[in-house]
């Protein structure tokens, strides 16, 4: 009995009593009644639908009831599709909203990265010709120098230099950005690199008061990579780790074979400097975002250098990992894929 009251279509209707009032079929007496009548039976322990209240009461007929109800529950699946069409509908059209936003937003990202190309070409080639005129005057092919005129124009050529290297950095976003950046993927000697940029990071660590240390072991020679990109990304992490640690501080470059594999290649990057908060570290992969972007801020740069270490090393189908405590000191570190002396390709 009591399975039957579960199945019962008119489980499907809510508020069948004022629909059937509605419909004219029960007076709003007969709905009072059949109500106390359905309490009445659920306080005896017979739990009672109320549909059946109504045709024990003889104000309905079971066959009337039965339409009634299936009137009703065909009612509900035509506003249920309803509501479903308009659901399907709005989400099409957000859909929509959402799909054109994003093409505005990576015609934006691409207008950026146009600009930032074109802007930097541009200023290559005029910098190229102060270079060359600098140089022509620094080897007193024009002419003999006084000293102070020597002093100025080395001067000169060193802003130049860093002119240069900034340029260069932002035609290599700019390439990155486009996804058109390109890597040579040959068999480098890791070691010639690292002795190659070590007498610039130590004099630049020394001039800050800060010790400079590189440990490669020995099984490491060759790694594939792209010499000049890889060079590039070494110079900047150190670049970075010096820059980021005061004075009396550390910063160490070690390179090692995983402990794990044989062909591959971790190289690390530690400094004892100002470290980063952990909710940040994700920041600082931004292009031309620095957590310190105050105009006061104490240290140089434009921003770029990690985004672009980054855009090289996941090319080189690697990862990029950061550790870092505040105050304590910042671990970078990736790997590359080790190679045999001789292959050349
Ligand atoms: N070793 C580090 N220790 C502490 N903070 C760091 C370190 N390296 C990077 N950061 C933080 O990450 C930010 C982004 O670094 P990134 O190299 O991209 O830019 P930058 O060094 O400020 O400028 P640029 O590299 O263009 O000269 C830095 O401004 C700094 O806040
Ligand atoms: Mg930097």
């Amino acid at each position: 009995m009591s399975n039957q009251v579960l199945i019962s279509p008119e489980v499907l209707v809510p508020r069948l009593g004022e629909q059937l009032v509605e419909a004219g079929l029960l007076t709003p007496e007969q709905l009072k009644q059949a109500l106390a009548y359905q309490k009445q039976c659920t306080a005896q322990g017979k739990p009672i639908l109320l549909g059946n209240a109504i045709v024990e009461l003889g104000f309905l007929d079971r066959p009337t009831l039965d339409r009634a109800v299936t009137e009703q529950i065909l009612r509900l699946r035509a506003a249920l599709e309803d509501a479903n069409r308009h659901l399907e509908k709005r989400v099409q059209q957000r859909t929509a909203e959402l799909e054109e936003a994003l093409r505005k937003l990576s015609e934006l990202n691409q207008l950026k990265a146009n600009f930032v190309a074109n802007v930097s070409h541009e200023l290559r080639t005029p910098l190229t010709h102060i270079r060359g005129y600098l140089e022509l005057m620094q080897t007193q092919t024009l002419g003999p120098l006084t000293t102070d005129q020597a002093k100025a124009i080395e001067v000169s050529l060193q802003a130049a230099s860093r002119l240069q290297n900034l340029i260069e950095d932002l035609i290599l976003f700019s390439l990155a950005a486009r996804g058109e950046m390109t890597l040579t993927l040959k068999t480098v000697n890791l070691r010639q690199i690292l002795e190659g940029i070590a007498p610039h990071v130590r004099a630049k660590a020394e001039n800050r008061q800060i010790t400079f240390q590189e440990k490669i072991a020995p099984q490491v020679t060759f790694v594939k990579a792209d010499q000049e990109k890889i060079r590039w990304v070494l110079t900047h992490l150190l670049d970075n780790a010096i820059k980021f640690t005061p004075a009396g501080g550390q910063v160490w470059l070690d390179v090692s074979k995983d402990p794990a594999s044989d062909s591959i290649v971790n190289i690390l990057v530690a400094d004892t400097g100002i470290g980063i908060p952990p909710e940040r570290i994700q920041e600082i992969f931004e292009p031309f975002h620095q957590l310190d972007g105050s105009p006061t801020r104490r240290y140089g740069g434009t921003g770029l250098g990690l985004a672009l270490v980054r855009e090289i090393v996941e090319a080189h189908s690697a990862q990029i990992n950061v550790q870092s405590e505040v105050n304590q000191g910042t671990r970078v570190s990736f790997s590359l894929l080790a190679a045999k002396g001789d292959e050349t390709t």
